[in-house]
């Protein structure tokens, strides 16, 4: 096995394998795509469905892209590769994957840019109804070059922390980010809690009610699982392979898991009263935080100071994680095409820049041009989220349970038999049987085969 831990970074204390994934998995995905595909799903029973997938098939999974980035220390392709040759497809899946995620994350990112600014300028705040919310932001998201503006600034600042390495920045800022991000989720749900109409909006997200799941229901919510915990692309492996050999694995996919989760389902309570209690669908679509946000805050006293932490909480928690996503192109680039890694990282910015501004601009001047029914931007969410990640989790976890030596495996869990893993006869089940059978049941119901 390949093994080039000499120039390879570690990161440093001892939180911080827990913070850097956990920046990676919190994300856009959780305050912005969490809520608007639970609304556009039902709600309750979307969630518990959600929280299946993300014990049964996300925490097995997460685990063994650690074991696989920290045994092989290299990118996602090289390390699929060093493993077994044949499954490099698999990191190759993952690359491109996070290409294509890159390319409407960095828009939503821009777009979380943008309601910062407007909230410090108190733009934001001097509009007063949710129908004026919705034009504005249809108005924003349709404009051909202000989104491109302000996602070029969000591609830049990944840039810079990419190129400036990785460590101590995002390590530190992790440290003190995360626990904010908490609070303010706390103290906006509590807020949202005590709206007039509230408790209709929590009826919505936690009762659950099965008439209204469909196989496409099982999909998404396995598509949203993986993608909010960022695993089914090699992110976790690409992470891994800069954690320390003392790392319990096991501890930091669990913490990062619950944090994830935990961070979602504040953001449903925060967003579900508020959608009721000012009247917007709960099926809105993308627009949904961008609209509901604002009018919580409206209410509030001091409204702009809100509403700018806010955002700037969501422009950092989109930052780490879009430098989880430019970092897993980074490393292949400089890894597997022998490029410096200043290249490397140009190559990345310059590429997913373009990709990006296409799916700007697929919402707005290009609305005509569809695929498959789709624009751009929702063609890119629908195939990362619902297809590339499903389908590398699956390959994923066959890999892990049936072709990696298991000693490989069980070394990494275990820090070499330092630490107990009580659990592993019930992982490796869940790895070798139970995870890749569901995947692989959901997609062929998917594709109405039953
Ligand atoms: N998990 C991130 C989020 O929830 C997005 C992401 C997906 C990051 C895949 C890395 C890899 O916002």
């Amino acid at each position: 096995m390949q093994n080039n831990s000499q120039s390879r970074a570690t990161l440093g204390g001892k939180l911080s394998a827990v913070l850097v994934a956990a920046g990676s998995s919190v994300g856009l995905g959780n305050i912005w795509r969490f809520p608007y595909v639970a609304g556009d799903n039902g709600g309750g029973a979307f969630l518990i469905i959600y929280i299946l997938c993300v014990i049964l098939l996300g925490l097995p999974l997460m685990l063994s892209e650690f074991s696989i980035g920290r045994a092989t220390r290299l990118n996602a392709v090289g390390a699929f590769r060093s493993l077994n040759r044949r499954w490099s497809f698999l990191g190759y899946n993952g690359i491109l994957a996070a290409f294509l995620i890159l390319g409407f994350y960095f828009v939503v990112a821009g777009w979380t840019a943008e309601y910062l600014v407007h909230s410090i300028t108190g733009d934001l705040a001097q509009l007063s109804s949710p129908e004026e919310y919705k034009s504005v932001f249809d108005n924003f998201i349709t404009n051909p070059w202000r989104p491109i503006l302000y996602t070029a600034l969000f591609v830049l600042a990944t840039h810079i922390i990419i190129a400036l390495g990785v460590q101590k920045g995002i390590e530190r800022s992790a440290k003190l980010l995360m626990p904010l991000l908490f609070l303010i989720l706390i103290i906006l749900s509590i807020h949202s809690l005590l709206m007039s109409g509230g408790t209709e909006g929590l009826k919505f997200f936690f009762t659950p009610d099965f008439s209204k799941v469909t196989p496409s229901t099982v999909l998404v919510a396995l598509g949203q699982a993986f993608f909010s915990l960022s695993i089914g692309l090699g992110t976790m492996v690409t992470y891994a392979s800069y954690f320390k050999p003392d790392t319990n694995l096991y501890n930091t996919a669990l913490n990062v898991t619950i944090l994830d989760t935990s961070v979602a389902i504040l953001a449903g309570v925060m967003i579900f009263p508020a959608v009721f209690s000012v009247g917007i669908e709960p099926s809105s679509g993308p627009s949904l935080v961008f609209i509901t946000l604002p009018s919580i805050f409206n209410g509030l006293p001091l409204s702009m100071v809100w509403s700018t932490i806010f955002f700037l909480l969501l422009v950092i928690a989109a930052l780490t994680s879009t430098i989880s996503l430019h970092e897993v192109i980074t490393a292949y680039l400089h890894e597997e095409w022998h490029v410096s890694r200043k290249t490397a990282a140009w190559l990345t910015t310059l590429s997913t820049m373009v990709l990006a501004s296409f799916a700007s601009l697929s919402l707005g001047v290009w609305n005509e041009m569809k695929i498959c029914g789709l624009s751009l931007f929702d063609a890119l969410d629908y195939l990362t989220a619902n297809i590339m990640l499903p389908v590398g989790g699956m390959f994923t976890c066959f890999f892990a349970g049936w072709k990696l030596d298991q000693q490989v495996l069980k070394a990494q869990i275990t820090n070499n038999g330092a630490i107990k893993f009580r659990i592993y006869k019930l992982f490796r089940v869940l790895l070798r049987y139970f995870c890749p059978i569901v995947l692989l049941l959901v997609f062929l119901d998917n594709l109405g085969l039953f």
